[in-house]
């Protein structure tokens, strides 16, 4: 996904806009731009992030209306070339463009056709063309005749020359707009709306916005409507730079919100769930994994029959049905993978559940439930407090359909220990290693995998994850005494087994550290975790030192553990 941002405003917007830029990085950030509309519109561009993008800025730019995009490149490698906005042929439109444009070679072909050069290998420059070709002194009707040549998702901001308004077009991903002191504001994401607006207006699909320094006005099918004002609540101050660990670190209130959150969930969705002789999790990434939590909880709880998938797999998931439940589960709501598997779910007549962080998201309009899980902002790439919340949530609906009771207190017992967790359990950090393995039993190889996910993703190491008894199987050809192994250990029940693992593992001359609720298992470091009143949550617990351990090792190894290269924090392409 990439980051779209636009300011109208009374004011100079230059700074206010690269401001904002910045903190739609964490969508896409290989390279970034911004054209600043007046009689004539100047476009500022580069590969590389918004601190590079400012030094080639000038100072006295005194623009008043300007757009803005940081970019996780699809069509097109990342370079100045391709970095948006993209300008129309006579440079009267200035566009930035989120999504994917399926029906781009068809519409290249016929503008080429026309005599139009392509600057860049981007989708997106198409949408400038368009605007241009469309244009007959009236931009909005530009705006629509474009929309309707698009095919596949394609939310746009554009810009004219000489015009003090932004143009806005939501098809696909989101798009907020709001006002703020002497202007108005539009982006991807509410994040840069925070700060400078008290509230929000989410577009649906399909709408337009106009936006003037004064107004917004939005359009839906050409008519003028209205869409909810919804305030903006007040994030708690972070302490530290570093969003991965402030995100670690506001765990224990994040688990809070979604037991609070969990209560608003409508009777009719349990009453729908009771009824599904089974249940089916779409999700992706770590949420996949929180989904495999949630397998586990709902079977062994509630002994509901739960089968998980990938969502991008979801084109052949057979025996679905109208009574399996679907629960589609995702950080921010709006991953296209997920969104396609909900979208076919509900095709088939299935009742739908989403368990999102992100309020307003996509998800939330099309699901027939939703759980807000109500973590706050996660803008770090490798999810962390949202995986914990995520997991939680599944939780509370296995005990919820086995009519068991989760007390305020047995909530407050899981996050001083989340808490504790945060505070005192540290694995020595090994930067060093070649291999890693992370193993686990039962569910303690969801986190083993989850933990080997987080690792690679912020480390760019080799990992891998196993059930502790299935490395004799082939993968312990692999160690020797470049090997760490982390071993997850939270059932009484697999202490020996995975005691048995461990030494065959360190006869191997591997080194092996413990994340145990169960004593020591023979690991040459164990971190030791609380006790807890019900052993099922342990996964919530013991993910925490693996998040530390990848946390530590990427600074360790200098690398940024909120950007890792060739990563955006959603990915709203398929
Ligand atoms: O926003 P979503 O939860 O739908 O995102 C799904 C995955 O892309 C995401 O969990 C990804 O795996 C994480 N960045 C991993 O840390």
């Amino acid at each position: 996904m990439c980051g779209i941002i636009g300011m109208a405003n009374e004011r100079k917007i230059k700074d206010e806009l690269l401001h904002g830029l910045k903190l739609l990085e964490y969508r896409g950030y290989d390279s970034t731009g911004i054209a600043i509309g007046g009689e004539n519109i100047k476009v500022y561009k580069c590969d590389g992030n918004v601190k590079r993008l400012e030094k080639s800025v000038p100072k006295d730019e005194d623009g008043y209306i300007g757009i803005g995009h940081t970019r996780w490149a699809t069509h097109g490698e990342a370079s100045a070339k391709n970095a948006h906005p993209h300008l129309s042929p006579n440079g009267d439109f200035a566009v930035v463009h989120n999504g994917i444009i399926e029906n781009c070679d068809s519409l290249k072909a016929r503008l080429e056709k026309d005599g139009d050069v392509f600057k860049s290998d981007t989708d997106s420059e198409i949408i400038a063309h368009l605007l241009e070709k469309h244009y007959d002194g009236d931009t909005l009707q530009a705006v629509y005749k474009t929309c309707a040549e698009l095919i596949g998702s394609a939310t746009f901001l554009a810009i004219r020359k000489g015009e003090n308004e932004i143009y806005c077009s939501r098809k696909g991903t989101a798009l907020v707009v709001g006002k703020c002191e002497n202007g108005t504001m539009v982006a991807s994401d509410a994040l840069a709306l925070q700060g400078y607006c008290d509230c929000e207006r989410v577009l649906l699909d399909g709408d337009v916005a106009v936006l003037g320094s004064d107004d917004i006005r939005i359009f839906s099918n050409g008519i003028e409507v209205e869409r909810e004002i919804i305030p903006f609540v007040q994030s708690a101050p972070t302490k530290c730079d570093c969003h991965m660990q402030n995100e670690i670190d506001e765990t224990p209130t994040a688990v809070g919100n979604v037991f609070k959150s969990f209560r608003t969930l409508s009777n009719d969705c349990i009453a729908e769930l009771n009824r599904s002789p089974r249940i089916a999790i779409f999700a992706c990434g770590t949420a996949y994994h929180a989904g495999l939590y949630g397998k586990y909880v709902l079977e062994t709880i509630a002994d509901k029959p739960t089968d998980v998938h990938i969502a991008s797999e979801c084109d052949d998931v057979k025996f679905l049905s109208p009574d399996v439940f679907g629960i589609f589960i995702s950080q921010s709501g709006e991953t296209a993978d997920t969104l396609h598997a909900l979208k076919k779910c509900k095709s088939i007549g299935m009742k739908t559940l989403a368990i999102t962080n992100a309020p307003l998201s996509t998800i939330t309009f099309l699901s027939d439930y939703v759980i807000r899980l109500n973590a706050g902002a996660e803008i770090a790439v490798a999810a962390t407090k949202s995986y914990v919340c995520q997991a939680f949530a599944v939780y509370l609906i296995a005990m919820k359909l086995s009519g068991k009771n989760v007390t305020d207190c047995s909530v407050c017992k899981l996050t001083s220990a989340i808490d504790s967790v945060i505070n005192s359990c540290e694995i020595t950090e090994n930067a060093t290693a070649k291999k890693l393995f992370f193993i686990g039993k039962g569910a303690d190889e969801i986190t083993a995998k989850e933990g080997a996910l987080k690792f690679k993703e912020i480390t760019y190491k080799m990992t891998d994850a196993y059930p502790s008894g299935e490395l004799k199987h082939g993968t312990i050809a692999l160690i020797d005494d470049d090997s760490l192994v982390v071993a997850v250990a939270t059932n009484a029940r697999d202490k020996q087994r995975i005691s048995l693992a461990v030494k065959e593992l360190k006869a191997r001359h591997a080194t092996v550290v413990a994340v145990s609720a169960i004593g020591e298992i023979g690991a040459d470091e164990t971190v030791h975790l609380p006790p807890l009143d019900d052993e099922k949550t342990y996964p919530l617990l013991s993910i925490i030192p693996l998040q530390k351990l990848a946390l530590k090792t990427s600074l360790a190894l200098g690398i940024n553990p909120d950007k890792p290269r060739n990563l955006a924090k959603s990915v709203t392409v398929v």
